[in-house]
């Protein structure tokens, strides 16, 4: 028999959590890839107790469910730092879907001779969940 292989659209509405404990969830991409939604983090150098923070970003609308996509955080509830995450859905045939992710992390310093140390950069990899 023919094997049709049926590709799921890239669709970042909903997602899911990393391998640290972070939550992100996408409210709803609307029909040019803009979304918003909102990042939980598990960690936190800030003083102040973690909150959900407001998320907002693009995706590609491919067919082929490897889109690319990016998005910045603004953790105005509880610290000064901004965050900006881009990365790539993947999903093999009969495989999970994961988010590949790298981020930068600015935080605020008090003077520029401080500007060496406030840039921070990772990886994350997102599971549904
Ligand atoms: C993505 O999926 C959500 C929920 O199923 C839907 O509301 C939204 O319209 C979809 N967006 C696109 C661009 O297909
Ligand atoms: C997506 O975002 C861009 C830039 O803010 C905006 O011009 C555009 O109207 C948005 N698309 C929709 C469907 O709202």
């Amino acid at each position: 028999g023919t094997h049709l292989l049926v590709l799921q659209a890239c669709n970042l509405t909903g997602w899911g959590g990393n391998e640290l404990g972070s939550r992100m969830h996408v409210t709803t991409v609307d029909g040019e890839g803009n979304f918003s939604g909102e990042y939980h983090t598990a960690v936190s150098s800030a003083k102040k107790p973690i909150q959900p923070s407001p998320l907002i970003g693009s995706q590609h609308l491919d067919e082929d469910g490897q889109c690319t996509f990016g998005f910045t955080v603004n953790w105005k509830k509880f610290s000064d730092s901004t965050a900006v995450f881009v990365g790539q859905c993947f999903a093999g045939e009969g495989e999970d879907e994961i988010l590949q992710t790298s981020w930068l992390l600015r935080e605020k310093v008090d003077s520029l001779p401080s500007d060496w140390k406030a840039t921070r950069t990772g990886r994350n990899i997102f599971t549904r969940m």
